[in-house]
């Protein structure tokens, strides 16, 4: 059966459809804004800040030692015991909620919360409350760090917005917070998320260069060469190499992607907490592709090509279309009568569905999925180029590429169309969040403990 109107859907899904060529000038101008971000006079007028991440060797795999780690910023806030016992790793971990309340609230209350969590961990766990365990933080915002357990807050993204806690350093409050505990943590490593999935591929790969994080947010980290840094304070040690977090998802805050600018795009913008913030990020990631495709829907439910011209309360709701929908919806194999989109729809109170309108809600899904890794891929080449090595490992973990069906396949067919003289791979991270920086506090512990 074919959809109602054909030329008309074809029209509000055609801003989101871009050309090869559209892709490759987002990428040069990718390049150029990180380009600045490393420099020391462009650096403010950049949207990719390039931190420097005083994370300089991958491990090799000889780390060992008992580590607790926080990871903050992701779908869920944990806390992780990590056993380092050179290749093997062994874990246990505990989710605790971050109430939407304390995500917005006072800086002193997310971190108190985050010490109450902490102490239950090490209750429930039975550590031994009289030694002094060492801490790796997985704290997945922008930071600007100066060394490595020193991290001031730039801004916030994604959901939280808590007071009091941009331009302090982070590793301060949390310690703050722990003193009023009986609790022996010393942190003793800041790192981004995406810093976590590089560490934990590399541990496995060490052709690993890349990190990269698909899921709430979006970002990457690679590995830079100290030269080009020119902002660089540490010391001249080899290796002359250090991670670099690009903190990409700012990536057009100043304007540079408003030639692909749809109306969705601005949509979600006006509704977000931060309006004018994360452009490049809200294009993509997690947190706001739901809600993209619903703006979409809604403009074609209101132009007579879906649902008869009738949306349910729910779908006019903002934000209520998750992203994890277009994973189910485009999960449907073309044989399996709809059986996931017809869920979808159901959960979303939509009364009235043809198959037509389930093929319709496929094609918006698919274009809105398939913008994004395109638009991923753009941002993954620029760092393919700059890695300089003949074959590169991209360590992946977040939400959206472990469960979308075709986010892997689309990054790689559009990576190798923009990088084609690279030999690339795209590795699942597991657990980068927890490993990766229980490996960067081992490393941190054997030279606190030596000095
Ligand atoms: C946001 C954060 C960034 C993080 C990313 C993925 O972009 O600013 O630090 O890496 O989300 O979680």
């Amino acid at each position: 059966m074919l959809p109602k109107n054909p030329k008309q859907i074809e029209e509000i899904l055609k801003p989101l459809q871009l050309s090869s060529e559209t892709y490759g000038a987002i990428k040069q101008k990718m390049d150029d804004d990180m380009t600045n971000g490393l420099s020391t006079d462009q650096h403010t007028l950049a949207d990719a800040k390039m931190y420097i991440t005083y994370v300089r060797a991958v491990p090799n795999g000889t780390e060992v030692g008992n580590f607790l780690a926080l990871d903050l910023g992701g779908t869920n806030f944990r806390v992780l015991l990590i056993k380092l016992d050179g290749g093997e790793v062994t874990m246990q971990s505990t989710i605790y909620m971050i109430p939407e309340a304390i995500m917005t609230g006072t800086g002193a209350q997310l971190f108190d919360h985050i010490a109450n969590c902490i102490d239950s961990f090490i209750e429930d766990k039975k550590l031994d409350r009289t030694v002094e365990l060492p801490l790796g933080f997985t704290f997945s915002f922008p930071c600007k760090q100066e060394g490595l357990a020193k991290a001031r807050l730039v801004t916030w993204t994604k959901g939280f917005n808590c007071s009091g806690v941009v331009n302090e350093d982070i590793v301060r409050l949390l310690h703050e917070s722990v003193a009023k505990k009986q609790i022996k943590v010393r942190c003793i490593a800041v790192i981004n998320d995406t810093v976590g999935a590089l560490m934990s591929c590399a541990h496995e790969d060490n052709r690993c260069q890349i990190g990269l994080i698909l899921g709430t947010g979006t970002n990457a980290c690679y590995m830079e060469k100290i030269e080009r840094v020119q902002q660089w304070d540490g010391d001249d040690e080899s290796p002359q190499e250090v991670i670099i977090n690009t903190e990409w998802g700012a990536f057009g805050n100043s304007k540079a992607l408003n030639f692909i600018t749809t109306e969705y795009d601005t949509n979600v913008d006006k509704i977000s907490i931060n309006p004018g913030k994360q452009i490049y990020e809200k294009m993509i990631s997690g947190m706001y592709m739901g809600e993209i495709a619903r703006q979409v829907v809604i403009k074609l439910v209101d132009a007579g090509c879906l649902f008869d011209g009738v949306a349910s309360e729910k779908l006019r709701t903002p934000m209520a279309f998750l992203t994890k929908y277009i994973s189910e919806i485009e999960s449907d194999e073309e044989f399996d009568n709809f059986v996931k989109t017809r869920q979808v729809l159901d959960e979303l109170d939509v009364e009235r569905y043809r198959v037509a309108d389930c093929l319709v809600m496929q094609e918006v899904c698919s274009v809105v999925s398939t913008r994004a890794a395109y638009l991923a891929a753009a941002g993954i080449s620029v760092l393919l180029d700059r890695v300089e090595k003949p074959e590169v490992t991209i360590g992946v973990d977040g939400s959206l590429y472990r469960y979308h069906p075709k986010f892997h396949d689309l990054i790689t067919e559009k990576l190798s169309q923009l990088s084609p003289h690279k030999k690339f791979k795209l590795m699942l991270s597991h657990d980068g969040s927890g490993k990766g920086a229980a490996l960067v506090a081992a490393v941190a512990w054997r030279i606190y403990c030596s000095n």
